[in-house]
């Protein structure tokens, strides 16, 4: 009853009052001063007067109501503190909202041209503070809205980018400190001088670009992607250029910040203590900062040097970022060309030309027949390339990409264009003679091959056993026209390739059949993995799944050339790698000072994009299983590539991150949960990327490792000396003159929280690519896996396990010599 009466009395009041009830509105005749505040009607969002950080200035903002931390995502008057806490926020008769402070004077007011009969403000569910007639209340027609007038925040719903009509810029501008929400020096938005493009500034220097948009993505930043809970979208007309973006899950909230420290980041909380965890932070790595490698130059951060010219360009001076000239000067008459560039961001398209319903075929031309255009592609590829870009000055801020739909055609001087496109041509000439070799060796040996396959169905029909081989026979006589696309290769090419499977050819024997080097007629060298024959997998599974293994091509992982599939016989065919695998260098003293620090902190790098694409960018989630030191090899630059990945997946059955009977893997990487449950997830490679990291900084296998003290394994003597404060013990005595400092501690931090016990503490592979690659404070790593190393499991599933088992028992700590 006393309950009741009280409601009652609140209800009365609550026009009068600001108290009583949490509400979403105030009219002329109520105000917000210290210590009341706006709730959204779903209470996410609150507006009230508040101070951040220590400062003792007074700001009105809008906060996430529930949040612990009280993130601001809005600020009035950031220039224009209030200097006590008496400040009061009306809304006046003409719709204006002003802000007073204690001697009425005013200290931020909104902008409205337009007036209305009876004004309200009101906070909206979106977070978005609006000023709008109550009449028409439920309209959208807003005489204000701080959605407008962005601080350092993007909300779901809130346009970022400019309305070409009105003249607006919704760009973000970061605070000066964490205290201090007056305007900093990053920035964030569209320029408009060319192609839209989306650009982060330290004052007005370009820092970095996220680039234009082409319809599917930003040129800059493939990565962003719709996923299961962020859907965003791009609008580019002659209206407005905006991007907005919204979330799917109603519990989980994101925002996108430009920091005080020059990032941009989407943050995401889903509810509760959990706090705020960066989901996306830019610029990552060094190819992001503007203009890194000069003009006509890509920039690659896994090659070295990171700075390259294109093709038919030379380096300018011997300083690799000092960019690159074209090798043949442009006559300026019609005897110069274009050569198509794949693979690359877009250069900064600031002060091109552009037409949007263009065809390509006439942008070439329009280009072609200005003599200081320097390069053409086209605006939108979603439904095939439409629209046209001009460039005119020097091309300026490319990247190299492994994923991205542009291309773009670059002017070059006759004889360059000749002398690159044969040079291409050559090569995939080359790989045309192969596929041809193969064929007509397929049809000499065709009815010997229809025999073969006619004996073998006949004895298999016998045991009762028809449907694999019809298919192989279907195979074998070539009538399937897609499997051109992955080159078979026929049995007696491979067969002379490797000298007959001779044992002298052996490179090595993994968990899933041994691998041979071989020769091709061309002189091509190949690696042939001859899978061991137990598998029970059918004919055309086992094709389907070659297939995808060919269609996940990364620069660090190791590429399939084909597949051979003949006389019960499977065998996949990849590029050969001259400098053998990671662990023929590390653990051995003499050759691991051929892997300097440098070198080694490209290789951690590489094998975790490697290992991110396969998680998360290719579009099958692989888990590898066997990331190990044996399973990256090095190429002729001493790039990592990530080999027998896509085996575990296919060969052992389709369990996909559920529990397995067997085994897989080698002992020392396992992470417990697979050891003890069987399972396997991405943060079980994880695990093994953990451990491999701290191998390569340490020079020492984590099985088999031995210290006199004690008997902790490398992953425990790691973290005991990491707690100690004393990581640089562990490093390898072969690397101890070309360490980076930060480089190396951050190395052995991150290998840590990857190998910690409980997987969801582990990071994703994408955010251990961001804590390599920044400065941020890492969170605490919490204690290994296998601490202490225990006495072998015998039963590990595949014999090859065994064997490298007993071979690393062997392994003794190497004591190297200073
Ligand atoms: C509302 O405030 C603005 C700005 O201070 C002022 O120009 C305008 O006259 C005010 N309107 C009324 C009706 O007080
Ligand atoms: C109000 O005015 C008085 C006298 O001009 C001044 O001393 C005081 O600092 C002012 N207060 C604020 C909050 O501006
Ligand atoms: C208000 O509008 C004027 C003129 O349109 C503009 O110069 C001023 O920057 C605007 N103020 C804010 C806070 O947007
Ligand atoms: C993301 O999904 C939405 C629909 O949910 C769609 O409208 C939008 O175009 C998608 N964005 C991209 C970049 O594919
Ligand atoms: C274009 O100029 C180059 C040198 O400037 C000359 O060799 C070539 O013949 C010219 N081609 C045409 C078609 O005029
Ligand atoms: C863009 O191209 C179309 C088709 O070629 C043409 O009709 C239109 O006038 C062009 N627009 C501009 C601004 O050049
Ligand atoms: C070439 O393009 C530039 C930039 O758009 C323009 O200023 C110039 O007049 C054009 N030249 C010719 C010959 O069309
Ligand atoms: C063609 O390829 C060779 C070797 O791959 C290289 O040395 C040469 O510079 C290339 N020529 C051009 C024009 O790119």
């Amino acid at each position: 009853m006393e309950a009741f009466s009280f409601l009652l009395l609140c209800f009365s009041l609550l026009d009068l009052t600001a108290f009583c009830v949490a509400r979403d509105t105030i009219t002329t005749l109520q105000s917000i001063s210290d210590g009341d505040t706006l709730v959204s009607a779903d209470e996410t969002f609150a507006l009230g007067i508040f101070s951040p950080g220590t400062s003792k200035n007074h700001y009105v903002g809008i906060w996430y109501n529930k949040d612990p931390t009280k993130a601001i995502v809005w600020v009035a008057n950031r220039e224009n503190p209030l200097t006590d806490s008496s400040g009061v926020l009306k809304v006046n008769n003409t719709g204006i909202l002003v802000l007073l402070d204690s001697n009425n004077s005013l200290i931020w007011s909104s902008n409205t041209t337009r007036s209305a009969q009876n004004p309200v403000a009101k906070l909206l569910n979106s977070g978005n503070f609006v000023v709008q007639d109550d009449t028409n209340s439920d309209t959208e027609d807003f005489l204000w809205q701080s959605f407008d007038y962005p601080g350092d925040t993007i909300l779901p719903g809130q346009k970022f980018g400019r309305n070409l009509a009105t003249g607006l810029n919704w760009l973000i501008t970061s605070w000066k400190s964490s205290d201090d929400p007056s305007q900093g020096s990053f920035s964030y938005q569209f320029d408009i001088d060319g192609y839209p493009q989306l650009v982060l500034r330290e004052g007005t220097t370009k820092r970095f670009r996220f680039g234009s948009w082409n319809g599917i993505q930003f040129s800059g930043g493939p990565q962003l992607k719709n996923d299961s809970v962020f859907r965003f979208s791009m609008i580019s007309n002659e209206q407005e250029v905006y991007y907005v973006y919204w979330l799917v899950d109603n519990s989980v909230h994101q925002r996108l910040q430009v920091t005080s420290d020059g990032f941009s980041h989407r943050t995401s909380w889903s509810g509760g203590n959990t706090g705020w965890t960066t989901v996306s932070h830019l610029p990552v790595d060094d190819c992001d900062y503007y203009g890194k490698c000069g003009a006509y130059a890509s920039c690659d951060t896994n090659s070295f040097p990171m700075c390259n010219c294109l093709d038919g360009f030379v380096q300018k001076t011997t300083d690799s970022s000092s960019g690159c000239v074209r090798r043949t000067s442009l006559s300026c008459n019609h005897s110069d060309g274009f050569v198509k560039f794949s693979g690359l961001k877009l250069p900064d398209t600031e002060g091109t030309w552009f037409n949007r319903s263009m065809r390509l075929e006439d942008c070439r031309i329009l280009c072609w027949n200005n003599c200081s255009c320097m390069a053409y592609a086209a605006l939108d590829v979603s439904k095939g390339p439409n629209g046209c870009l001009l460039w005119f000055g020097n091309l300026i801020d490319m990247k190299a990409l492994s994923a991205s739909d542009e291309d773009i055609y670059i002017r070059m001087a006759g004889k360059d264009v000749e002398a690159i496109e044969q040079n291409r041509s050559r090569k995939s000439k080359k790989r045309k003679r192969k596929i041809i070799i193969a064929v007509s060796c397929v049809l000499s040996f065709g009815i010997l091959i229809l025999c073969l396959a006619f004996i073998y169905r006949w004895k298999k029909h016998l045991k009762g056993k028809i449907k694999e081989e019809t298919e192989s026979g279907a195979i074998n006589s070539h009538h399937d026209e897609d499997d051109l696309e992955l080159p078979l290769f026929d049995m007696c090419t491979i067969t002379s390739a490797t000298s007959n499977f001779s044992s002298d050819n052996i490179l090595g024997t993994g968990g899933f059949g041994s691998v041979y080097k071989g020769i091709l007629e061309d002189g091509q060298e190949i690696a042939v993995k001859r899978l061991s024959q137990n598998s029970s997998q059918g004919l055309q599974e086992f094709k389907n799944e070659v297939m995808h293994i060919a269609k996940l091509q990364h620069r660090n992982l190791v590429k399939l050339l084909g597949c051979c599939i003949q006389a019960g016989e499977r065998m996949l065919i990849y590029e050969f790698m001259h400098n053998k695998s990671l662990d023929f260098f590390i653990f051995d003293c003499e050759r691991g000072k051929l892997l300097d620090w440098p070198r080694r902190f490209l290789i951690i790098n590489g094998i975790a994009r490697g290992l991110l694409y396969l998680h998360q960018d290719s579009r099958y989630r692989i888990v590898h299983r066997d990331l190990k030191a044996g399973n990256v090899l090095l190429d002729d630059e001493l790039n990592p590539k990530i080999s027998d990945f896509g085996l575990a997946r296919n060969f052992i059955g389709n369990e996909n991150q559920a529990k397995t009977s067997h085994i897989v893997g080698t002992y020392g990487y396992l992470s417990p949960e697979c050891i003890v449950d069987g399972i396997y997830s991405t943060k079980s490679d994880v695990y093994s990327f953990g451990v491999l990291v701290l191998e390569i900084v340490s020079g020492k296998r984590n099985r088999g490792f031995i210290h006199i003290d004690h008997n902790l394994n490398l992953l425990g003597h790691a973290w005991t000396l990491f707690t100690e404060g004393k990581c640089l013990e562990i490093v390898d005595a072969s690397i101890k003159d070309s360490i980076d400092l930060p480089e190396v501690l951050r190395s052995i931090h991150v290998g840590l929280l990857c190998v910690q016990r409980n997987p969801e503490d582990r990071p994703s592979m994408s955010y251990v690519l961001m804590m390599l690659s920044s400065e941020w404070t890492l969170p605490q790593p919490k204690k290994p896996g296998f601490f202490i190393e225990r006495d072998a499991v015998g039963d590990s599933s595949s014999s090859s396990n065994n064997k490298l088992l007993s071979v690393n028992n062997l392994t003794v700590t190497q004591v190297c010599p200073r």
